[in-house]
């Protein structure tokens, strides 16, 4: 009995060393046949690369399609601070009545013109769309006054405000123009509501 069960230790031994030693050959073998594997693999992540590619492309389109929507920011933003700084505030008491007191003649009109070009187009364009070449950066941006000027919350008063004090109080770039004379705001008031507002 000693003797059988010896010998079954010992096929089973020889039986499993025997296994063993064939499991490399196996291994081998799996190596061999993995070895067209990386092979593939290696056209597998060109796939990915090709995919992140794909993926790339609409992220690149993203930026093109955030700029008109940047570009409706700055719409509202231009037109939401100063007019909202009024209704929380009220218009300041010293321009509240403020009335022109030039008469929207031509010639007031055209010294208006020359003034608002000079002085205020760098920023707001000759027309007045907000447009001007030192404007690009600023933020908020310089108003589009062809809308502004054509609001009813634009009065006499809200613009010679505007011109006078500049973006002091509402931390921005507008300037403030109050050792330019009394006359020649009056005449760019003039200018913007007869010839940029609305148009
Ligand atoms: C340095 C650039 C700059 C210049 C020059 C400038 N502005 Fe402005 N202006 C701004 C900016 C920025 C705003 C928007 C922020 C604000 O309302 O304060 C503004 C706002 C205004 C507004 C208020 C519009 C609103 O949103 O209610 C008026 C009116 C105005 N400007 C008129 C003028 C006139 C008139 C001149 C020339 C005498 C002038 N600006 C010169 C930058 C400028």
């Amino acid at each position: 009995m000693k003797r059988f069960f010896l010998m079954l230790i010992i096929t089973i031994t020889v039986g499993l060393a025997g296994c063993g030693s064939d499991s490399p050959r196996t291994t081998t073998a799996a190596k061999t046949n993995t070895a067209p594997g990386p092979a593939t693999e290696v056209t597998q992540p060109a796939a990915p690369a090709k995919a992140a590619q794909a993926k790339a492309a609409p992220v690149k389109a993203a930026p093109a399609k955030a700029a008109p929507a940047k570009a409706a920011i700055v719409d509202s933003s231009y037109s939401t601070k100063r007019t909202e700084f009024v209704k929380e505030h009220g218009q300041a008491p010293k321009y509240k009545d403020s009335k022109n007191p030039l008469s929207p003649n031509t010639e007031n009109i055209t010294a208006g013109g020359i003034l608002f070009r000079t002085r205020c187009a760098l920023c707001h364009g000759n027309k007045g769309k907000g447009d001007g070449i030192a404007g690009g950066s600023l933020n908020p941006p310089p108003s589009d006054l062809s809308k502004i000027a054509a609001m009813k919350v634009a009065t006499d008063g809200y613009l010679f405000w505007t011109i006078s004090e500049g973006g002091g109080k509402l931390g921005t770039a507008m300037p403030t123009f109050n050792i330019m004379p009394k006359e020649e705001r009056w005449q760019i008031i003039l200018f913007l509501k007869s010839e940029i507002a609305g148009k």
